[in-house]
């Protein structure tokens, strides 16, 4: 049994050393952040709330064959993951347009693409996650091709079956962002980090009500009962 020692503290969630060899703790802060932590506040009740909608989600894609870096869920607020070596990337799939793509391109908030769309953000904090190309993930090796084209094809695979099963609910999937690793024993390539609606865009398909960090971002109202509303819709909480 190794102790228990923080290797690393992000915005919404602290890493921590596994039980075993190959394994890592990822605790649930109750930490918001949007605009790269210009906005900031304790939210009670947010890292329960997303630790059980990510070990859900998590499952959903592990059932239909998506490698991932979860687990268990050990308590309510931590998780035992598969240590990884993060790729330094925010893969954002876009299904209906919103958030930054409208800022940055002039797209009208609301309009569906044809098909999914895909972008690449560097994560840096410090240069505020700028976009970037396949060119830069390869030529600065984030990445390389064969790989960032397996990240492609999962990341699609993830938005079709949470698309879908987000519709089965009378939910919207809009958006979302996943990150991926390399798994350190084997190298294996997994969806890693969380997939909660602090990484979603998700609102009902027929009424719009919003179930995601926008509530926090725009303070239209309280994150926390939101987020428990999506998860007594998924079935996560009675
Ligand atoms: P964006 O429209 O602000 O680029 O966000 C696209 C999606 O990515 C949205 O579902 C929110 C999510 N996201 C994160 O998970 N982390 C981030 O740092 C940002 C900027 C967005």
């Amino acid at each position: 049994m190794l102790v228990k020692q923080k290797i690393y503290e992000g915005k919404a969630k602290i890493i921590f050393t596994g039980p075993q060899q190959g394994t890592l703790i990822q605790y649930f802060k109750d930490d918001a952040t949007a605009f790269n932590a210009k906005k900031f506040d304790v939210l009670d009740g947010k890292g329960e709330i997303n630790n059980l909608i990510s070990e859900f989600i998590m499952n959903k894609i592990k059932e239909k064959g998506i490698p991932t870096h979860f687990l268990e869920r050990i308590n309510s607020r931590e998780q035992l993951i598969l240590d990884c070596k993060i790729i330094p990337l925010e893969v954002v799939i876009r299904n209906i347009a919103a958030g930054s793509i409208c800022s940055r391109l002039g797209v009208k908030s609301g309009l569906k693409f044809k098909e999914p769309l895909i972008e690449f953000y560097y994560k840096n904090d410090n240069l505020g996650d700028p976009i970037v190309n396949d060119s830069h993930i390869s030529l600065l090796e984030w990445s390389t091709h064969t790989e960032l084209k397996q990240v492609k094809v999962f990341a699609l695979e993830v938005n079709n079956i949470l698309s879908r099963y987000f519709l089965k609910v009378g939910i919207t999937l809009i958006d979302l962002k996943l990150e991926f690793g390399r798994v350190k024993v084997d190298n294996r390539l997994v969806v890693a980090d969380e997939i909660s609606p602090d990484s979603c865009r998700l609102c009902d398909a027929i009424s719009q009500e919003k179930f995601d960090k926008d509530i926090f971002r725009f303070d239209t109202g309280d994150l926390v009962s939101s987020y428990r509303k999506l998860a007594k819709r998924l079935g996560v909480i009675l």
